[in-house]
């Protein structure tokens, strides 16, 4: 039987993930090997990815920030600091899901429910508030010259229209909060933008620190 797992990512994996980014998005400019290497030691726990049978088939990468300098508006590249995830703030309460994708051939078989699932867990182990993150909605570039984005978006959530990512997102879970626009605008298949999305971890411990900030104080007695 196949064995389908996610893990943390490794060195080892990025060029294995180069190659499956350059697949999922032939037109949107690929990460840079240095960008990811930089992600993984600023924030290791926040990069997963899944594996089939030791073949490298998806990533969910995050990093953590405070929310708060960021809910009114920003872009994918503001937020993640141009992918370098230098914005990673150990003090915040928020994970920030930066990039999720799953191998074309191996999409509906639930391997971007098993990232979700990895992320869901990182966000009660390191006891965050909350998961945020700003979806593309690749569906809308074929509807856009009959409807705002907004209405698109309203009307995947009546379950009038599918979307490939809301859908997904909303049956993992996800409160839909409204559109960012011009969020990424090289991503043509969403017209550049994106929905912001939000899940609440319902064991969050308001009395106690987050995993980051106790590691960052030094204090480890405190953390959940
Ligand atoms: C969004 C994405 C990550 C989802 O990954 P995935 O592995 O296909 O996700 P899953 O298999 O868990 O779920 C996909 C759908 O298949 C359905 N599905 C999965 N297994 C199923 C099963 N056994 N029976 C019936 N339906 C099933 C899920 O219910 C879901 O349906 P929905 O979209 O209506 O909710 C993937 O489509 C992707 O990589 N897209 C391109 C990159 C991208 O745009 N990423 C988002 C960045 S914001």
């Amino acid at each position: 039987m196949a064995k389908l797992i996610v893990r943390p990512t490794a060195s080892a994996d990025i060029d294995a993930l180069l190659r499956l980014q350059a697949q999922v998005y032939p037109s949107i400019a690929p990460w840079k090997r240095d960008q990811l290497a930089h992600q993984l030691e600023l924030f290791p726990q926040g990069q997963l990815v899944a594996e089939l049978d030791g073949r490298l088939v998806g990533c969910a990468s995050s990093l953590v920030i405070l929310w708060d300098e960021w809910a009114e508006e920003h872009t994918w590249s503001e937020i993640t600091a141009s992918g370098t995830f230098d914005t990673h703030t150990p003090q915040g309460l928020t994970l920030y899901g930066a990039e999720v994708f799953v191998d074309p051939r191996l999409r509906g078989k639930r391997v971007g429910h098993l990232l979700y699932e990895g992320r869901r867990k990182l966000c009660k182990q390191l006891n965050l508030r909350r998961i945020i993150a700003c979806g593309r909605l690749p569906g809308y570039a074929r509807v856009a010259d009959q409807m705002p984005i907004e209405l698109y978006a309203r009307k995947v959530l009546w379950g009038d229209l599918h979307d490939p990512v809301l859908s997904f997102q909303l049956r993992e879970g996800f409160r839909y909060c409204g559109i960012m626009k011009n969020y990424l605008p090289d991503d043509h298949e969403s017209c550049g933008h994106a929905s912001l999305i939000a899940w609440i971890n319902p064991d969050h411990d308001p009395s106690q620190s987050t995993a980051l900030q106790c590691a960052a104080s030094g204090d480890t007695e405190s953390a959940p």
